[in-house]
């Protein structure tokens, strides 16, 4: 039997706007289909995908999750790009950090923020719901909880999104991206431990190298998975919340009258638009998906998005609907691997929600700006109107 195949460009533009199409065409075609521009396979359904991140064993991160060498290299001994035992030092320290108890201790705080930000947004009556909510709320969070220096903030937005689009397919877009992935590292290669703030996450990292728990070569990498993951994906989480709830006003209502909703929401928000849309993993021997073989070797992207909106696993998966409260949608990804910093992402996230309910009876957006990126989808701003709150 001959591999499934398909011709698609998942990059151009118009994939890079509505990659939904090309994501049913793959799960339409095969559990997991090749791509020949690529030279990978895209694994699209659910049950496929969440099993392959389940078995690091067969599906290793350690050879690069992205689709070029280049970036495959620089991105060596980061903790995405790792299996045990390797993976489970670094993780270890991020644990520590962002575990549920350290996340509880935060509540108090973020929701000040969050009720701090979006006050006087709403006295504005008009705001970009991108630009003036959305990066503002997640930078001022994570950048602090890092610790970093104020001096070079400004440029870390900037290095995020092209960290993630550097990991695309060969081409102008990976050329364009990939200088700002290494003046990140050298930014952050730059930054002395003692100017790091006491008690910071970023302080923690060198402190586990100096305590030998982890090496000092692994610090930059890891002060570069908070800098990288903690950003964009929050920021296009919210974005997408308001612009879901816009064009669902329905929904909004739902979630105004039981705040209780606000967990279920902002999973249907990440089911529905997940903000990674991909990482790849390679196979470590001949494995067989629901009857299909992949040789040892391949390259595979296990695209989240896509499995986001499986009709084989959710129930009319393109309606917007708050009350499903998708608690296994997989846009943390999942396994071992899987989101090291999604309790600190949700708690963001309702942190916004919250605010947002108790003051916008309704948005109105206008026509959002996309922000092409080639692993991240989201968008670059979102003129917003609102109705206050009676
Ligand atoms: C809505 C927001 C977020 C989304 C959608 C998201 C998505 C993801 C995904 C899909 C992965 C899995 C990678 C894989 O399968 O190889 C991941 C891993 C990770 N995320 Fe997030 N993330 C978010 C927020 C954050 C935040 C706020 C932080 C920290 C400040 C963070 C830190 C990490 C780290 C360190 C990993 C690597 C974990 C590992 O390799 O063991 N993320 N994230």
């Amino acid at each position: 039997m001959t591999d499934p195949s398909l011709d698609l460009d998942l990059f151009c533009d118009e994939a890079l706007t509505d990659p939904f199409p090309g994501y049913r065409r793959i799960r339409d075609t095969a559990p997991a289909v090749h791509l020949p521009r690529y030279d990978a396979w895209a694994m699209g359904r659910y049950a496929d995908v969440r099993a392959a991140l389940s078995d690091w064993e067969s599906f290793s991160s350690a050879r690069g999750i992205g689709l070029n060498d280049l970036a495959n290299a620089a991105t060596q001994g980061m903790i995405i790009a790792t299996d045990p035992p390797e993976h489970d030092r670094l993780r270890n320290v991020l644990a520590a950090r962002l575990s549920p108890k350290a996340i509880r201790n935060l509540r108090e705080d973020i929701e000040r923020r969050a009720d701090e930000l979006v006050e006087p947004l709403v006295a504005a009556g008009s705001f970009d719901a991108v630009n003036d909510l959305a990066r503002a709320f997640p930078i001022s969070i994570v950048l602090d909880l890092i610790g970093l220096p104020q001096d070079g903030r400004s440029r870390v937005l900037g290095w995020a999104d092209a960290a993630f689009s550097a990991s695309g397919p060969p081409g102008p877009r990976t050329d364009a991206a990939f200088p700002l992935l290494q003046d990140q590292l050298a930014y952050l290669s730059s930054i002395r431990p003692d100017q790091l703030t006491p008690g910071s996450m970023g302080r923690a990292i060198y402190d586990a190298a100096a305590a030998g728990e982890i090496r000092q070569e692994s610090c930059v990498p890891l002060m570069s998975a908070y800098v990288t993951a903690g950003l964009d994906t929050t920021i296009n989480a919210i974005s997408n919340a308001v612009w879901y709830f816009s064009r669902h006003p329905e929904q909004w209502d739902l979630l105004r009258r039981d705040p209780s909703l606000i967990p279920a929401a902002f999973n249907e928000v990440l089911r529905i638009e997940a903000p990674v849309q991909f990482f790849c993993r390679v196979a470590t021997r001949d494995v067989v998906v629901d009857g299909l073989r992949l040789a040892a070797g391949s390259r595979v992207m296990m695209l989240y998005a896509s499995a986001n909106r499986d009709e084989r696993k959710w129930d009319d998966p393109e309606r917007f609907d708050i009350t499903r409260n998708p608690v296994d949608q997989l846009a943390f990804g999942y396994g071992m691997h899987g989101c090291a910093g999604q309790g600190l992402a949700r708690l963001e996230g309702h942190s916004i929600l919250g605010a947002l309910a108790r003051r916008v009876e309704r948005f109105e957006t206008g026509t959002p700006v996309r922000r092409l990126n080639q692993l991240i989808r989201g968008l670059d701003a979102l003129p917003t109107k609102i109705t206050p709150a009676a």
